[in-house]
């Protein structure tokens, strides 16, 4: 009998979060101050994030307790079942063993919500009321929302243009968990009245959406603030809950994965199942084979630099050293609206650098192609970001099938696709578009990155 859901206990949750930084293999650059250029105060971040929040972005502490609120909300869903994909495997005839944990599980459809309840938690007990963001595919935004009317606050969610008009429901969606939802750019700050006089038509990005949501929160007078669903280290930090999970899961069936693959925009997915499982070979020197994936439009870990840059379109945010394209890279409009981002988290970065990690990048219509095989074998029918990794995965297993070898696949599957049936609705009628990026775009973009460090 096929073993299909790998269950976890939920007594054996793990308590605690796992903090990469002190097991990096070289010390992290710190982060740079948007004005000066020099490295950042953690005080310096007090106008945006609450004290709880901050700490985590700098702690060296390796486990972080999860508090008993925050347990008691991811009680909802968690712990996610880790299911191993034996009607894809037979489809693929591959030799291969392929494992998924599945996030689309939770009441926002995907893993951002792990984070969303932490941070609306750290605010609310630092006296915070209402925080603002932004979101890409929706996702993000519906996690916030969920997150602040658990704990009873207001939340504004800057949603880049393009989503906003591909995905009404998504809106909607935020709308029903009380979110105020603002296309953007937008007339409703300084920022983007700017953007919108130099571009009208713009479709937005990630990077004008978080500059929006930041200068709401800044002008707050501390009475707002941010909240950002990826790249911080806070954030990667709640997400770690996904790969401890699955390490108890896989090792409770005798299993331990030799590929570990997520999709990549900010980089929180990929790192909250893959960093766990990186412990191993940091510490241990483990053999793991860890891909980070991406699309071939916003090739930021493939063809970026490795270079200081901010992370927001308008240069108020703190300076990351990380993969960059460019912080005024504008992404064409893939439906992976997540993965539209033209940087990415610190600790990645850092890992791709040293060659600990590494990534790959696909155009969308093999994704969405990987996205039809995953729907009518597994049943679940995938964001377009996860496809990302879906694809990955099925090209892991058919090298498998060539070389003969067994090797175990370990996938993050991200979240669901219920959103998303625009691009679906393209891709089955052949109207999915694969952007080629040309060079040319790519440095352009880089050329305004910073000169510092
Ligand atoms: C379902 C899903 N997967 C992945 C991502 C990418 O973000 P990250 O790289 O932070 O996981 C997003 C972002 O919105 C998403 O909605």
């Amino acid at each position: 009998m096929n073993q299909y859901n790998i269950l976890l206990d939920p007594a054996k949750m793990p308590d605690a979060w796992y903090n990469i930084i002190p097991d990096l293999p070289a010390p992290l650059p710190p982060p740079l101050h948007p004005g000066t250029l020099q490295p950042l105060n953690p005080s310096d971040l007090a106008v945006l994030f609450p004290p709880g929040l901050i700490e985590q972005e700098v702690s060296p502490k390796p486990m972080i307790s999860i508090p008993g609120e925050v347990m008691d909300a991811y009680r909802l869903w968690r712990p996610t079942p880790l299911r191993r994909a034996y009607r894809l495997e037979k489809l693929l005839n591959t030799p291969a063993k392929i494992f998924y944990k599945n996030e689309s599980v939770s009441p926002a459809g995907s893993h951002k919500l792990n984070t969303a309840t932490a941070q609306a938690y750290y605010n609310k007990i630092s006296g915070i009321q209402e925080l603002t963001t932004e979101t890409g595919a929706g996702q993000w935004g519906t996690a916030l929302s969920i997150a602040c009317s658990m704990f009873k606050m207001k939340c504004t969610v800057y949603m880049v243009r393009v989503s906003f008009q591909q995905k009404p429901y998504r809106r909607s969606v935020m709308q029903v968990y009380g979110a105020k939802v603002v296309s953007s750019p937008s007339n409703t700050t300084d920022y983007g009245k700017k953007v919108l006089a130099e571009l009208p038509n713009t479709t937005g990005s990630l990077g004008i959406a978080i500059s929006e949501a930041i200068e709401v929160a800044a002008k707050s007078g501390g009475k707002i603030k941010y909240s950002l669903g990826s790249v911080l280290n806070h954030v990667l930090l709640h997400q770690t809950i996904i790969g401890q999970e699955a390490k108890l899961q896989m090792a409770s069936i005798g299993e331990y994965p030799d590929v570990v693959i997520g999709c990549c925009g900010g980089g929180s997915n990929f790192a909250g199942l893959a960093f766990p499982f990186a412990q191993d070979k940091l510490r241990n020197g483990k053999k793991i084979d860890f891909i980070a994936v991406e699309p071939k439009a916003c090739p930021t870990l493939t063809r970026g630099l490795y270079a200081y840059d901010f992370g927001d379109t308008g240069q108020m945010t703190p300076l990351l050293k990380q993969y960059t394209l460019g912080h005024d890279f504008v992404p064409s409009g893939i439906h992976a609206g997540g993965l539209r981002y033209h940087g990415v988290a610190a600790e990645l970065a850092l890992l791709v650098k040293v060659g600990v990690m590494r990534a790959v990048a696909y155009h969308q219509n093999p994704c969405f192609e990987a996205a039809m095989m995953f729907s009518q074998t597994e049943s679940i029918l995938p964001a377009p970001e996860s496809s990302h990794a879906i694809r990955s995965a099925i090209d892991e297993a058919l090298k498998c099938k060539e070389s003969g070898q067994a090797k175990t696949i370990l996938f993050n599957m991200s979240g669901h696709g219920h959103f998303d049936m625009t691009a679906y609705d393209d891709y089955l009628s052949g109207k999915l578009e694969d952007f080629e990026l040309d060079q040319k775009a790519i440095d352009a973009a880089e050329a305004k990155i910073p000169k510092v460090g």
